[in-house]
């Protein structure tokens, strides 16, 4: 309610938008998109400190989410995300095209920027980087995918610069947190760009969290692959071909999550 607020204070005097704080339920009845990044408290070593309590309170915000809006796309930012989303999704039974957990994009973001410093050059000059798996220790950056203007780059990036490039993705957050308490602008801006695109109908290709079933060879759990997503929510789950190595990772990370799923 106090970010509310605070951020009504930013509308542009020709905008007619509005913002209201609540925590009443019925004022999201028939939303037809929910964000959620909600949090029960602080977790400062990792994202799974608190996951029964965060696992009540997705259930919970599902339970609600059901009485009030029949069929709404719903993100999910809040960690541990791929639990979480997995989570959610049994506890609405909402198809799995509308549900869909934020971060894999964010792991994308951090991917390219590190990746550029590591090798500099610019931001621009690399395209198709992406992580995807666990947005968590197992997460996987899919280096052989990787253009450096335009093309394929992976065999020209030195062994050691791709571990570096990897333990600094996975640690960005801790090395975010020494200086604040949660991420905030990199998250919203990926958060937007999906956002934008299902209330504008602009297709957008990211990768997010979602329920699997017999892709990539895994099924019952949720995990950022390659998804295409539209007005109507995940409109294909793009499965792309991953070298050997990066599909052993990836099964190592689904199994990861599908442990931290079991844990509660
Ligand atoms: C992040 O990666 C904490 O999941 C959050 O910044």
């Amino acid at each position: 309610m106090g970010e509310a607020l605070d951020i009504a204070n930013a509308i542009p005097k020709n905008s007619d938008i509005t913002i209201k704080g609540t925590d009443d339920y019925s004022e999201i009845s028939n939303s037809k998109l929910i964000v959620i990044a909600a949090s029960t408290g602080i977790y400062l070593k990792s994202r799974n400190e608190m996951v029964e309590a965060q696992v009540e309170m997705i259930k919970n915000i599902g339970k609600n989410i059901k009485e009030k809006c029949s069929s709404p796309l719903t993100l999910i930012v809040s960690n541990p995300v791929d639990v979480l989303t997995y989570y959610f999704q049994k506890e609405t039974n909402l198809p799995r095209t509308k549900v869909m957990g934020i971060a894999s994009s964010l792991d994308t973001s951090r991917f390219r920027l590190q990746l550029s410093k590591s090798l500099q050059i610019r931001n621009s000059q690399i395209s198709d980087a992406i992580v995807l798996g666990e947005h968590g220790d197992s997460m996987v950056p899919i280096f052989s995918k990787v253009k450096i203007n335009g093309d394929l780059g992976s065999k020209r990036i030195d062994p050691k610069i791709k571990d570096k490039v990897w333990s600094e993705i996975r640690d960005y957050w801790i090395a975010l947190r020494n200086y604040k308490s949660r991420s905030q602008f990199g998250i919203a801006k990926n958060t937007f760009d999906v956002i934008e695109a299902i209330t504008k109908n602009q297709e957008i290709s990211i990768p997010a969290s979602v329920m699997l079933d017999g892709e990539y060879e895994e099924k019952d759990v949720c995990m950022g692959v390659p998804v295409t997503i539209n007005e109507n929510g995940i409109s294909k789950i793009q499965e792309i071909d991953l070298d050997q190595s990066e599909q052993n990772l990836f099964k190592l990370s689904a199994n990861t999550i599908r442990e931290n799923i079991k844990s509660i």
